[in-house]
């Protein structure tokens, strides 16, 4: 390490609430890979937690934030701006929902936003209560921590907000035991990401959103992590046979800048009246802007088929590491958004990964998750195997 890392680490620790541990600075980014301030180079695959989806520094999302930003930077939602309307109409198009959008600044803000809109729309009921599950993670604002069924997230913030009911994950029965007349919504993932990169299945989704018609419920979906493409649809929902009345989205819409939304179908679209809800910053052209691109980058360079495709050749190869070693038991995801499930604890491999020039994330204590760049190429898949061959050979023995 760097007298300059070790100088901006010792800063960040004087001045910064220590609730991340930075292991490096990282100084740069570009394609599939970070720099950090000693000049080592890393393939990121975890894409800055699921947000770079279409790489660092990509010359359309650069170029389309520097035009935005010498043009208008945020001009207050008691305006329009032309790239907020012109995101929302893609957003609302690409959902197919027939619905409408609402923008904010991450995921936990967008899926409070859910939860909020889904307690007016059923207020003059006296319905409040939503259905969430166990191993979920649906950010850090007070509502959300209470929405992730984890006490990790939850403990020491008491009194929580109540109106949460938690069910287990593909378990309808437990779901079903979860309702009551209270309850106005069921919220999930459709691949539960922190919680260790578990699908849900084809009869789950499916249940859920025929238990939601049959009691009245909204099905709420949760694509912060698993949308923008990343699973092969533009939303992860969008691979099962079902529509959500609202799902959320945030980390990759932006291209590396903060922007959340939440889009509606019909039904729902008008629930959120005038002044019902607000953000200063939500829809911000330069954000927006960025969304515009990063969404005309996964089409036209067929990010979402790449990311099929590369899943696949990456969950192959992770498959012959499983089947090599005894202390891998199953790789599982969508797309291009897998995790290695290990006996051991998750992040010994995560720092062996490290150690060889790649970065990965844990999902859980037992679980290695990939959220790689949905850019990536054969070539470059080569190469991070070869790493995470040579790790494994570090850590288990040839
Ligand atoms: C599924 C899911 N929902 C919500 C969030 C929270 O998003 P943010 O950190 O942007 O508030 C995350 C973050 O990891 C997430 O994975």
């Amino acid at each position: 390490m760097s007298n300059k890392t070790k100088e901006i680490l010792a800063r960040a620790e004087a001045v910064m609430m220590p609730t991340y541990a930075p292991a490096t600075v990282v100084s740069s980014g570009k394609g599939l890979t970070v720099r950090d301030a000693d000049g080592l180079s890393y393939y990121d695959f975890t894409s800055g937690i699921g947000v770079q989806s279409v790489g660092y520094g990509h010359k359309k999302v650069v170029d389309a934030i520097q035009k935005q930003a010498a043009v208008c930077t945020h001009c207050s939602n008691l305006f329009a701006n032309e790239p907020a309307v012109a995101l929302a109409e893609k957003l609302v198009a690409i959902s197919g929902l027939g619905g409408k959008a609402f923008f904010c600044n991450s995921g936990a803000e967008a899926n409070e936003a859910a939860i909020k809109l889904a307690r007016k729309w059923g207020a003059a009921e006296g319905r409040y209560e939503i259905v969430t599950f166990r191993q979920g993670f649906h950010g850090r604002t007070l509502a959300t921590i209470t929405a992730t069924a984890q006490a990790w997230c939850q403990e020491g913030y008491n009194p929580l907000p109540v109106g949460f009911a938690y069910a287990d994950y593909n378990d309808l029965e437990s779901v079903k035991a979860a309702i009551n007349d209270k309850t106005v919504a069921i919220m999930l993932e459709a691949v539960q990401g922190e919680g260790g990169i578990t699908p849900a299945t084809e009869d789950f989704m499916r249940g859920i959103r025929a238990l939601c018609d049959e009691k009245n419920l909204l099905m709420i979906v949760d694509e912060v992590q698993s949308g923008m493409g990343r699973t092969g649809t533009w939303f992860a929902w969008q691979g099962y046979d079902v529509a959500p009345d609202l799902f959320t989205c945030a980390k990759a819409l932006g291209g590396g800048l903060p922007i959340g939304a939440l889009i509606s179908n019909a039904k729902t679209a008008d629930v959120f009246t005038k002044s019902a809800h607000a953000s200063t910053f939500g829809g911000n052209p330069v954000a927006a802007s960025a969304a515009l691109a990063v969404i005309d980058v996964i089409e036209s360079e067929r990010l979402m088929e790449n990311a099929l495709k590369m899943g696949e050749l990456l969950r192959e190869g992770l498959q012959g590491f499983v089947d090599k070693y005894d202390g891998l038991l199953e790789v599982r995801g969508k797309g291009l958004m897998l995790g290695l499930v290990c006996e051991g604890p998750a992040k010994d491999l995560v720092e062996a990964f490290k150690a060889q020039g790649l970065l990965t994330l844990t999902a859980g204590e037992h679980v290695v998750r990939f959220l790689p760049p949905l850019i990536l190429g054969e070539d470059d898949l080569e190469d991070v195997l070869d790493m995470i061959s040579d790790a494994l050979d570090c850590v288990w023995g040839e």
